[in-house]
């Protein structure tokens, strides 16, 4: 695959060289890489390539660029730049977000000015560049995993995007390669890092509401319908590499709803919101109950619903399943008006909260014991933890194991709804026992020439 972005013969290497230095010569003090300088030192920026340059990273840029020892010097997408994303108002791709990072520099250099964001179209390019410390993944699901093994092994450290994987099999690969490499990952599941929540797991682990019994974790109904059964293809837009969007996915005719934000409906390329909001919700769970490291031993369907068959649309428009631990709690996973949540019931009491504050309880002694409220800039901690994780070398809030294991129970939770029967984790194998069909859907074929070998 080439390189064709920025319309320019010169080497990627070569040309973030001369736009770095260019930077600096223009104001924004000199990108000097980790690499360059060494752990310790105090004028230490870790450098950043984004890839995949849509919805979600608009967001995560509001986090990223204001970080005065971060320093984002590349961007890669797929798509040169357009609408079509989550709200009519977006205009992203790899050329408007380059221009975004960019103009936010400028911002902040005396003289106004500031070019110094390469962009690619191909994410090998932008991790072949060795003044690259770390990159963010914010593409499709089924990228993930590709992505991260490709990336530790070129030695960046990782802050990859919730749903960690689009398979049990993706996340064991993720795990061998940063272990192997000795990287750094961060799950960007922002709400972990929340003062509030931490303020609510705490209060769940003191017993507010003593032992507990059942949880309900809520999930959004999807908030986009298919196109319905006999869709037509459509012809790919100009400036969109589409086979490099499929990457290891199935060969596919292009539609505009395979990809740009509704690939979340699409199994082919993630779990629907069983994995979108779950990964959250079911994350938030584990968390306030201390099973980070532990698994449910059986999962089944309560009842799921799913789109009319022909539909581009595949993944649930109902979950709901329900999963049950070895000491005998049990939980379940549903859609719900309420969006994201969870409710814990325990043997003195229940609490609820949406992430933003407690939505439910029942007393109110037990919804005081939870101080405060959220605030946007509370997301800030998790992507922060990253950083400094990046300089200690520590292992953050949720690395690559934890959101491995919370992406798993998603994946699980799937499953059993798919085959409309109860699955049984064998948590020490990493597999289902007793039902090679089910066992045979922890993982997919990868499209050549994708793999996980580096
Ligand atoms: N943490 C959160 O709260 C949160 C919220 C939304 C999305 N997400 C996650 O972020 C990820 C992206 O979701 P989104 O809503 O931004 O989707 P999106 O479709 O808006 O953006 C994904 C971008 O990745 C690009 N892309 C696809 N293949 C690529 C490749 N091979 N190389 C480079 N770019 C490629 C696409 O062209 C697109 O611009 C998903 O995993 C999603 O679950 C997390």
């Amino acid at each position: 695959m080439s390189n064709s972005c920025n319309n320019s013969g010169l080497s990627s290497t070569r040309r973030g060289f001369l736009r770095a230095t260019a930077a600096g010569a223009i104001g924004f003090p000199m990108i000097v890489n980790s690499r360059t300088l060494g752990a310790n030192s105090p004028s230490k920026r870790i450098t950043m390539g984004i890839i995949g340059c849509g919805n979600q990273a608009e967001q995560d840029l509001k986090r990223w660029l204001p970080m005065e020892d971060v320093q984002v010097v590349a961007v890669c997408d797929v798509n040169k730049g357009s609408h079509g994303y989550k709200n009519d108002a977006q205009f992203l791709g790899r050329e408007p977000v380059r221009e975004m990072v960019e103009e936010a520099y400028a911002e902040r250099s005396p003289t106004g000015l500031f070019k110094g964001c390469s962009s690619y179209v191909d994410f090998r390019d932008l991790l072949a560049r060795d003044d690259i410390d770390t990159v963010a993944i914010i593409t499709p699901d089924h990228w993930h995993a590709i992505q991260t093994i490709q990336a530790a092994a070129a030695g960046k450290d990782i802050y990859c995007q919730k749903p960690q994987s689009l398979t049990v099999r993706d996340g064991q690969e993720m795990i061998k390669a940063v272990r192997k490499y000795n990287r750094v990952l961060q799950t960007g599941s922002q709400w972990r890092s929340t003062t509030f929540l931490n303020g609510f797991c705490k209060a769940i682990r003191e017993g507010i509401v003593g032992k507990p019994r059942h949880v309900l974790n809520y999930v959004a109904k999807n908030n986009f319908d298919g196109p319905g059964p006999g869709w037509k293809p459509m012809p790919v837009p100009e400036g969109f590499e589409y086979d490099m969007w499929l990457g290891p996915a199935p060969q596919a005719p292009y539609h505009e709803d395979r990809c740009f934000y509704r690939f979340r409906f699409v199994s082919d390329y993630s779990g629907g919101q069983t994995t979108n909001f779950g990964h959250h919700a079911i994350g938030l769970a584990m968390w306030a109950l201390e099973l980070d490291n532990t698994m449910p031993v059986e999962l089944w369907n309560m009842g799921a619903e799913w789109p009319l068959r022909g539909d581009l649309f595949d993944t649930a428009t109902k979950v709901h399943f329900g999963f049950r631990y070895a000491d005998g709690l049990e939980m379940e996973c549903v859609t719900s008006p309420k969006s994201f949540g969870v409710r814990i019931d325990g043997d003195k009491g229940w609490i609820e909260t949406n992430g933003r504050k407690i939505t439910g309880a029942s007393s109110p002694e037990i919804a005081k014991a939870v101080p405060g409220a959220h605030t946007w800039d509370q997301f800030t901690a998790h992507y922060r933890r990253f950083i400094d994780c990046v300089k200690s070398r520590e292992d953050p809030n949720e690395p690559v194991e934890i959101g491995h294991r919370v992406s798993t129970v998603c994946h699980l939770g799937n499953i059993a709804m798919q085959l409309d029967r109860k699955i049984r984790w064998d948590a020490e194998k990493e597999t289902i026992s007793g039902d090679r069909e089910a066992a045979a859907m922890l993982e997919r074929p990868l499209r050549a020439p994708w793999s996980y070998e580096v």
